[in-house]
């Protein structure tokens, strides 16, 4: 989906499930004015996610699901999408895979960003496995989401060297900050 030049921004919710730190960065994105999207949803799967504060903190409508039961889990997240007239949606560490059908109605315009050089370790515990493995690189990849984890089209990736001394949460911490720039990018490069 392009925004149209002239046109309102595109209405977009957030899905996330614990610290919200890309939740953050989108929503101070989304008020510069070259942002092509306004954040107007968050949406958690968990009451503990962290990244909720920013709710109050920004203003934003806020709705958190249990997600025990799948179906009316969606259900109650696709009424609330419509209410809110939302047409975009950002994955950002949100822990729960949504179904095909889900996808299919938001197909292209469901986009989430992965702690990894996709396709490689795709799911969870990224940062130790491309320790383990010995990797000399790993990074962060922004994709459109399709039914298959992690493997729609990719939009935009950054590389970083690990070093020596990287251990999990260190790479993570690294790997985070080129996010909350690559995450950005990625939206303007698909609806900018
Ligand atoms: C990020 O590393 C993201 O790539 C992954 O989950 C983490 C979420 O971090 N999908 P935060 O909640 O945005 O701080």
């Amino acid at each position: 989906m392009k925004k149209s030049t002239g046109s309102k921004k595109v209405r977009t919710a957030v899905f996330i499930s614990g610290a919200g730190s890309n939740l953050k960065n989108l929503i101070k994105f989304s008020k510069t004015k070259k942002s092509p999207i306004s954040i107007n949803l968050i949406i958690s799967n968990t009451y503990n996610a962290k990244g909720l504060k920013y709710s109050e903190r920004y203003k934003i409508k806020k709705k958190i699901f249990n997600s025990n039961n799948d179906n009316l889990f969606e259900k109650k997240i696709l009424y609330s999408i419509f209410k809110e007239k939302i047409k975009f949606i950002c994955l950002a560490g949100f822990m729960k895979i949504l179904s095909k059908s889900f996808i299919k109605k938001f197909k292209g315009n469901i986009v989430n960003i992965h702690p990894s050089l996709l396709p490689k370790y795709k799911g969870l515990n990224t940062h130790e496995r491309a320790i383990q493995n010995k990797e000399k690189f790993s990074g962060c990849t922004v994709h459109y989401v399709t039914a298959k984890l992690d493997s729609g089209k990719i939009i935009l990736q950054k590389k970083i060297k690990i070093k020596k001394n990287d251990t999990p949460v260190s790479l993570k911490k690294r790997i985070l900050k080129y996010e909350h720039v690559l995450y950005p990018a990625a939206i303007m490069k698909t609806l900018g």
